[in-house]
Parts: C-alpha cells; structure tokens; sequence
C-alpha cells in the first residue's frame, strides 16, 4: 500500500430521521455524527489524507467539517456530491480529488460508532486485496446490504431492497450483512466504476456493486467478517432512524464512561453521565452525574465536577471545584478555584486560583483575579477584575449602551458594595470602596471611597 486516504460518505439526507437537518449532524453526546467519524479516522495512523462527501445541505455540513478539522491532525477536503445519486455515485464524484491515493478507506458518515481500533484490524486484514469490506452477523438482516458467498468465497452484497427470496432461495438465511467501511485499491476502482449502473430497485449507484464486478472481473475480492459483535452489531452498522440514533449514543456513552473509569476517572452515577467524545477528563478527576460535558472541554486531575452541570469548551483545571448546577462555556477555571453553584460562565471568561464565584452569578468575556470573589447574585461581563477584589451582591457591570460593548476594569484589593451598578467604560482603581447601591459612572481613582447615590433622609411621617 503506497498512500491510503480515507473518504466518509455523508452527502444523503438520511430521510428515515424525520429531521430537516441532514442526518450526518445529528449528535450524539454533543458531536455530529460525521464529525464523531472523522475524529475515530484521524486516530488511524495508516490513513493520510482524510475526505468527505457532502451534498444535502452541503454548506452546514462543511461549516461542521471546518470546525471539526481544527482539532484534528488533519484537514478535511470535502468533495460537493450535487445530486445524490447513491454511495456508488458519491464514491464516483470523489475520484477526481483523489488522485495520489493508492488505497480508499470507504467509511459511512452515519456510523459514529465504529473505532480505530475496528479499523485497524479491517486494514491489516484487507490491505493487499482489491476490494474488501467489513462485514458481520446479524440475527435478522434486516435494511442492510447482505453479504453473497458461493462456497466461502464472496460473490456479491444484495441490497435490502433488491434481495429477491425466489432468486436467492435458501441464501435468504444469510445474516452476513455490509457493515459500510470499505478498504479498495485505486487501480481496481478505476477499471471497475465505469460499469457500474443503477439498474436495480432503488435507481441508484450502489458503491456495494463493486464487490459483484470486481468478482466477475477476476480481482480479489474479501468480506471480512468479524462475526457477531456481542450488543453493539447493529449499532455499527449506521444510524438511520431516531431510535437508532437513540441506542447508539446509549452505546457511545456506555463505551466512553466504562473507558474512563478503567483509565482511573472518579464518575459518580457514570449512568447519567454524558461525556462527549472529544472532551479529555484526567485520571483522578471526579465528575458526578447527572452532568454533560461536551465539546473540548478538559477537566484535570484532582478536579471536581458536581451534579447537574453542562459544560462545553471549557478548562477546570487541577483541585478547581464546580459545584452543582452550573452552566459553563467557552470558559477556563483555575486551581483552587470554587464556581458555583448555579452559576453561569460564558465565553471567555478567565477564574483565577483561589477565586470564587457564587450562585446567580453570571460572567462574559472576564477575568476574575486570584482570590476575587464574586459570591451572589452578579452579571459581570467584559470586565478585568483584579485579585482579591469582593464583588457585592447583586453587583452589575452595565457594558452595553445598546449598540456597543464596554470594558469595565476594577484594581486589586476593591470591594464593591452591594447592588452597585458599574456604568462601563469605568476604571475603578486599587483598594477602593464603592459604597452599596452606587451607580458608577465615573473613573475611581487608587484608594478611594466612591460614593454614587442619593443620600438618606429620615423625615416625620404622620401616622
Ligand atoms: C449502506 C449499504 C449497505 C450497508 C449499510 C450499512 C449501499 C448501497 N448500501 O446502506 O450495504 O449494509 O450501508 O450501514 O451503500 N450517501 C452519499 N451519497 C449518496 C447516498 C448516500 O454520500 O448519494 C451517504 C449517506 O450520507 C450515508 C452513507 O452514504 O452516510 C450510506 O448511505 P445510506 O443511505 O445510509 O445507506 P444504507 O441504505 O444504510
Ligand atoms: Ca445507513
């Protein structure tokens, strides 16, 4: 094998999932099922350039494929499949990018839960054949493509809809079906998809015609059967309707938590734990379900993650704690430092060691300093927050005047009285005191005590 390249087919519109987005962006623990895809083939060492065919909703599918790609050793090339033909055809409008392949590792998009691991071993196995393809044992067969073998040799895959009991008679017994991942030599292909047709029930191209013509044609042709996969079978073989999608996520998260505890993860209720597939928890982390954490998120060692939070994008550094009910995105907390509960921190906020923040606290695009506490009831939002400053109760940094976005700034060792309201663009210095209830408009100097509300008076009143 000179150079193999990967291609996930994922142009169909998946019609069976009743949804008006194309079936390869449906998610299972928070990641799209061509992006759950993608990630398992960039784990494969032998696979170089990786591809996908989009076509239904093209321009969603490839927003998804460019975020995807960011995190991968490798970029996804997308080839546009127009109209959607069939898989035969999608493997048809590829051939043009795929020029310096000497092998095409074929994967269906809409089967999240094959693994590298399953790869591999189909690779090593099919490497020096022509055409090969997984296959495995199903109880009933079902939709799928059913494997034909005349005398242990493969003779052809009859598709569900074509499969005629009178033509096959007592093959129709078989349970051997097409799993959809494919390992096949250029060379072969190239010789072999100008016949290809779609005379048969469906009108389309099937990409599981090559197994008949490369047998017709003399070429070594293998179905590599790796039997009856205890449970997860079916589940291999692709998602197609929303109870299957439904039991494949059940799988992905059963697999995904049983990992991490082997690799030494603390996961309390790991049933209702829901981590996704890119997200990294470190040996001796300790998360508690129900939780979700989702994306890119990475929880290190010694960190702890109470019940019921969702968390996506986000770093909770060693020893850092979050406490239940939290909401965190896109945000990054320290060691040592204590969030919640019921907290919310948004895009690009920054909790420093030791720092606290509490209950209805909300934080945008902050920075909270090392030992700041922001413990009650507070939107802070474009704000740089120094260290050990108290944040009030109820406290709000105003950054918006309704078209734009102000920063507010607050120096170390501040304390801002309770229910204040901080009018951004405001610089408030070091160790200052703003009184409670104050609406700042104004820039507070170093060490001062700022005072911006209506003075107390106490006057008779008659009963
Ligand atoms: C396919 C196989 C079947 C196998 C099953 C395993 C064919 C003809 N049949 O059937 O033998 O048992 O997978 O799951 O291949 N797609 C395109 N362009 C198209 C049509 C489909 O890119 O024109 C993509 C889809 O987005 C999907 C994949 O190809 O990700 C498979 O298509 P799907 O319609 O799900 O095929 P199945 O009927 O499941
Ligand atoms: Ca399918």
């Amino acid at each position: 094998m000179k150079r193999m390249d990967a291609l996930i087919l994922g142009a169909g519109k998946g019609t069976r999932m009743q949804s008006n987005n194309p079936k390869v962006l449906q998610t299972l623990l928070g990641e799209s099922m061509i992006g759950i895809v993608a990630g398992v083939l960039n784990e494969v060492p032998a696979v170089h350039g990786l591809y996908a065919v989009v076509g239904h909703k093209a321009a969603a599918v490839v927003d998804e494929l460019d975020r995807i790609s960011k995190n991968l050793s490798r970029e996804i090339t997308w080839i546009e499949q127009k109209q959607q033909l069939g898989t035969g055809h999608a493997l048809i409008t590829a051939m043009p990018k795929l020029k310096e392949a000497s092998h095409l590792l074929v994967v269906n998009g809409d089967a999240p839960l094959i693994t590298a691991e399953i790869l591999e071993a189909f690779i090593s196995k099919a490497q020096d054949a022509d055409i090969a393809f997984l296959s495995l044992e199903l109880e009933d067969a079902g939709r799928y493509g059913r494997v034909m073998r005349n005398g242990g040799k493969v003779t052809a895959i009859v598709e569900a809809k074509d499969f005629d009991q009178g033509r096959y008679g007592l093959l129709a017994d078989a349970h051997e079906v097409n799993s959809g991942i494919y390992l096949l030599s250029m060379e072969a292909v190239n010789n072999l998809l100008p016949e290809l047709t779609n005379a048969n029930n469906s009108g389309e191209y099937y990409i599981t015609d090559l197994v008949s013509l490369g047998v017709r044609h003399g070429r070594d042709v293998r179905g590599i059967c790796v039997g009856n996969i205890e449970g997860e079978g079916s589940a291999l073989l692709g998602v197609n309707t929303p109870a299957e999608l439904s039991a494949a996520e059940k799988m992905l998260q059963e697999r995904r938590n049983n990992k991490l505890l082997e690799q030494g993860v603390i996961l309390h209720a790991s049933e209702l734990m829901r981590i996704g597939p890119f997200a990294h928890i470190a040996p001796g982390a300790e998360l508690f379900g129900p939780a979700e954490i989702y994306g890119m998120t990475e929880v290190e060692k010694g960190a702890v993650v109470r019940s019921h939070c969702v968390i996506k994008n986000a770093v909770v550094h060693e020893d850092a704690e979050v406490r239940e009910f939290c909401h965190i995105e896109g945000a990054e907390i320290f060691p040592k430092a204590i969030v919640g509960p019921f907290a919310r921190l948004r895009t690009g906020t920054v909790i420093e060691e030791n720092a606290h923040v509490g209950d209805f606290v909300e934080l945008k695009k902050t920075r909270l300093g090392k030992g700041s506490k922001a413990n009650h009831l507070s939107y802070l939002g474009d704000s740089s927050i120094g260290e050990n400053v108290n944040i009030g109760a109820g406290t709000i940094t105003c950054n918006y005047d309704g078209t734009h976005k102000f920063q507010t700034e607050i120096g170390d060792r501040s304390f801002i009285g309770s229910n204040s309201a901080l009018v951004a663009p405001v610089h408030v210095g070091r160790d200052t005191l703003i009184g409670a209830g104050s609406v700042i408009t104004e820039d507070v100097p170093d060490g001062m005590l700022a005072l911006g509300r209506g003075r107390q008076v106490n006057k008779d009143h008659k009963r």
